[in-house]
């Protein structure tokens, strides 16, 4: 049995190297096509742990191009040790931040925006390669990163509260505002540079401390960009734990949920999973913010310019391959639109150039997954089952890399299941309304509520839309489509979509608590409500 077991190992030994090899010689990372990603500090192997200093003694991951599924580098995850350490060197970074005038953070933030400027094409091409969604949209994110540091740096010397009138003499009643503490951020592979940025450049004006996990499968993406915030960091002489950032699964997730040191845990993904979050944070009495899952509507009226509708709604549904939260699922058509705009929108899917992500000319890229893949084919089977008509896609393509036609489905009931349901991929639910009533009810009959669109031309309509009685998500639009929000607004929404508000308007709020401050300057001791109390 002695030489049974040698010879196991023997033959285990022989296979983990043969494997090895065999992976790094076909790594993307060192093709010469690809040689531009080393521009981002990447390399074959890449520390998947950064607080001040990089490591990462977890499992390795290897990250894939969905495209065409070859493997492009790999990366170290977090052990919970390292994730501990992280936590504790975070919150020393803490001590050193908070201390910095709001403004100052402001100047930190603003050469963030500066080198993430620098590296825009190389970083959108890296979003390209690993989430898989087009070229333009993977700048188009970082662009967004780009544009909420200009925002935070302006509102670093903008945020602040009220100095009410004080119903006491010789009284000041004043609001303070005070960072949480340490924001940890929790973001989905279909936004891998946006969200983080969202949170992360709002969060560290009003003078928090980050800590970041990524998706598993975009891991590169969170190197690169940590390693473009961490030079800024120690260029300035700044702990580098500011805005740490610890890869892993749902092991650190979990981590971070349970983590009384974690102030705040703002969470971007399912809903499913979503709610565990919510659910353990709220056990402890922690902060969240949730950005869940959309099942968002167009809603086009008899009076609808056809002319704006139907690339709307190619724009909001084919685009990143059906994988926004806000993506277009639903398009509610009154009856005298609904043939003709079908035909309209069926005849520019079949016009969508399909194609390898980073090609400039390619609209449609790709899904994430093989399981997004999966999860494709069984919607269409279900839709199918509760009397839907595929009129056009409904198939898997016949190419390498994760690739299904954009599909448009028509002839379901308004409230079938399926059509309550987000698939996090490209199939369009087309549904045929008769009253402005019934329109606004389906809209609204369903659990998310993250954003919608109306296009019309009759203002009492518009305004009965944004009204009490109209949309009841957190993004209400009018002849635009439902994805593609700008930085400036507050982006999130209600109900199963979690509530959260992030990005701009009056967003940052959430990353800072609230004190209501009354200061006696006078030398007596009135009380409120006109009590007497001697
Ligand atoms: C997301 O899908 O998680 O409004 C965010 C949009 C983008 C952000 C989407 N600006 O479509």
């Amino acid at each position: 049995s002695g030489t049974g077991v040698g010879f196991a190992c023997k033959h285990a030994v022989l296979t983990f190297n043969f494997q090895q090899s065999a992976a790094m010689s076909t790594l993307l990372i060192n093709e010469p096509k690809y040689a531009w990603l080393k521009e981002l500090g990447l390399s074959e192997d890449n520390d998947g742990v950064y607080n001040g200093t990089w490591g990462g003694k977890g499992e390795v991951i290897t990250s894939y191009c969905p495209a065409n599924n070859e493997p492009i580098a790999r990366v170290r995850q977090a052990t919970m040790a390292e994730y501990e350490e992280t936590v504790q060197k975070c919150r020393e970074a803490w001590k050193v931040w908070a201390d910095i005038p709001a403004p100052k953070r402001g100047e930190i933030v603003r050469q963030i925006g500066d080198a993430l400027r620098k590296k825009i094409k190389v970083l959108g091409s890296l979003v390209s390669l690993e989430m898989g969604k087009i070229y333009v949209e993977g700048v188009g994110e970082v662009q967004e990163y780009v544009d909420v540091c200009d925002y935070a740096v302006g509102l670093s010397r903008m945020i602040g509260g009220p100095v009410l009138p004080s119903e006491r003499p010789g009284h000041a009643l004043i609001e303070m505002w005070n960072p949480v503490g340490l924001v940890g951020i929790i973001t989905a592979f279909n936004f891998p540079v946006a969200v983080y940025g969202w949170n992360n450049a709002i969060a560290l004006i009003c003078g928090n401390v980050c800590l970041w996990k990524g998706a598993p499968t975009t891991p590169l993406t969170s190197v690169a960009v940590t390693k473009i915030v961490a030079e800024v960091l120690e260029q300035n002489n700044l702990p580098g734990a500011i805005c740490s950032m610890t890869c892993g699964g749902a092991d650190i997730g979990t981590a971070m949920s349970k983590d009384e040191r974690v102030d705040l845990v703002s969470f971007t993904g399912s809903t499913h999973v979503g709610k565990m979050v919510a659910m353990t944070v709220q056990e402890r009495f922690g902060r969240n913010l949730l950005e869940l899952g959309g099942n968002n509507a167009i809603i086009g009226k008899d009076d609808a310019d056809l002319s704006l509708v139907v690339p709307s709604a190619v724009f909001a549904s084919v685009g990143t391959a059906g994988q926004r939260c806000t993506t277009t699922r639903r398009l509610m058509l009154h009856e005298s639109v609904h043939d003709v705009v079908v035909e309209r929108v069926a005849k520019a899917y079949k016009q969508v150039r399909i194609g390898d992500p980073w090609d400039p000319s390619t609209l449609y890229g790709p899904l994430h997954t093989q399981q997004a893949v999966d999860q494709y084919l069984a919607a269409i089977n279900q839709a199918k089952q509760q009397g839907g008509t595929v009129v056009c896609g409904g198939k898997v393509m016949d190419r390498p890399g994760n690739y299904v036609e954009p599909t448009i489905i028509t002839g379901l009931p308004h409230d079938a299941p399926i059509v309550h349901t987000e698939t996090f991929v490209p199939i369009l639910y087309v549904l045929k309304f008769k009253t402005e009533e019934e329109a606004f009810a389906w809209n609204n009959e369903v659990k998310q509520g993250l954003s919608s669109s109306i296009f019309t031309k009759d203002m009492g309509r518009v305004f009965r839309w944004l009204g009490p009685k109209g949309s009841d998500c957190g993004i209400v639009n009018v002849n635009i489509p439902t994805s593609g929000a700008e930085i400036g607004g507050a982006f999130g929404g209600e109900k199963h979509t979690g509530g959260g508000r992030e990005s701009g308007s009056d967003s940052w709020k959430q990353y800072m608590r609230r004190s209501t401050c009354t200061i006696n300057y006078s030398k007596d001791l009135p009380l409120a409500q006109g009590i007497k109390f001697e």
